[in-house]
């Protein structure tokens, strides 16, 4: 029976647990370049004990990104930057992951500590976001986008393709397509956000269409033996829930059959005000059961499955293949250590370098009454 401190292998990669970290924005690259802050950041996630560290969404081209201090992977000066971001992960003993992606009509944004606002038009730190379709999300992220031509969908997939490639030159062993959370992948496949009349909009095929065919290309590219996964909405929590369910499973299907090896099961985020039910603890793990019994692949998802009963239960019940967790890392990057004490797993200082795990294999935390 897998539990949570198991390994977990996938195509040739093995994770030392089936503790993941999720992509986590920094909002501190300039240019796209990784710098000091991810260095560190990075690698001491993965000295503390998880198996997998996914890096934050990184822009496939400039107008992808999220923010102007997103991280990029359009050009070699960034992936040198975070050549050393994945050594320093490993290094730390877990397995390298990066997110790539195009933030679609949510690109050309503030920080989250400046506004969270889309930059103003008139600003030249922003651009014009791009998107299926010239509808603006809302709220405040209000700019119109303006809606991709044929040779506008060409070329980002191309550069999915060029930013699979530099990822791999640059030492990562597991790819994340981030087709979720409103972004441009899953703006193609929703209706609310996706009106075209061509071959990459109307009926399922057709909002299927852009995300078939990036992970078919990108599959091209990265190799059969390192797992190929993305992170795609399954669920809008707008009322048609189970609708969006179905036709997103025979998505996942789909991309399944194209190469896939694993879904980052996620939520929608499309449209704003949605009933997300965030006081339901564990809300996602029924959801990433269901695509995982019903599409055949292995899963993961996120989202409040942090406290240690919920992340051991969700594997055993095999719910899912890989716990998400994210801020609860942010918070303490041992928390891998935490979970192994609540759970009473053997050696809790297994996870430790031993540059620490010599020092603190019998400390008990502050005030502890022994000074060894
Ligand atoms: C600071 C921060 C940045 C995030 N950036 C990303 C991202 O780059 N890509 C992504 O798919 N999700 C992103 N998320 C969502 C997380 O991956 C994760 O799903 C979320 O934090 C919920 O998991 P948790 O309850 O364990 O924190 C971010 C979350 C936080 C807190």
């Amino acid at each position: 029976m897998s539990s949570l401190f198991s390994s977990f292998t996938l195509k040739s990669t093995t994770l030392r647990n089936r503790i993941a970290i999720p992509p986590m924005c920094q909002y501190s690259a300039v240019d796209g370049v990784a710098n000091d802050w991810h260095q560190v950041h990075y690698a001491a996630l993965a000295r503390g004990g998880a198996g997998l560290v996914i890096v934050e969404a990184t822009g496939v081209s400039p107008e992808g990104r999220i923010t102007p201090a997103c991280l990029g992977l359009w050009n070699d000066a960034q992936a040198a930057s975070l050549q050393r971001v994945a050594a320093g992960i490993k290094a730390g003993g877990a397995v390298p992951g990066i997110q790539i992606g195009h933030a679609g009509r949510k690109a050309s944004a503030n920080r989250p500590w400046e506004g969270d606002d889309h930059i103003p038009a008139s600003d030249p730190r922003g651009w014009t976001p791009l998107a299926p379709s010239a509808l603006a999300f809302g709220e405040t992220l209000n700019r119109t986008p303006q809606a991709m031509s044929l040779e506008d969908i060409a070329r980002v997939q191309a550069d999915f393709v060029a930013a699979a490639r530099r990822a791999l030159a640059a030492g990562f062993e597991w790819l994340e397509l981030h087709f979720a959370h409103g972004y441009l992948a899953q703006s193609f496949f929703s209706p609310h956000s996706n009106r075209r009349d061509d071959g990459y909009g109307g009926d399922f095929e057709g909002r299927a269409r852009f995300l078939l065919e990036t992970v078919a290309a990108v599959r091209a590219v990265w190799p059969e033996h390192l797992p190929l996964t993305a992170r795609f909405g399954v669920i809008e929590f707008d009322g048609r829930d189970e609708a969006t369910l179905q036709e997103s499973i025979e998505a996942v299907c789909r991309m399944r059959d194209a190469g896939l090896d694993l879904l980052n099961v996620s939520m929608n985020f499309v449209i704003p005000n949605t009933a997300v039910p965030w006081a339901t603890p564990g809300f996602m793990a029924p959801i990433a059961e269901r695509v995982r019994r019903e599409a055949g692949l292995p899963v993961a998802s996120s989202w409040c499955l942090d406290d240690p009963q919920t992340a051991q239960r969700v594997i055993v019940e095999e719910q899912m293949d890989l716990v998400m967790i994210g801020r609860a890392h942010l918070a303490n990057p041992h928390y891998p250590r935490e979970l192994a004490h609540a759970l009473g797993v053997d050696r809790p200082d297994w996870v430790l370098p031993a540059p620490y795990a010599h020092w603190l294999s019998r400390y008990r935390g502050p005030g502890s009454a022994s000074a060894q």
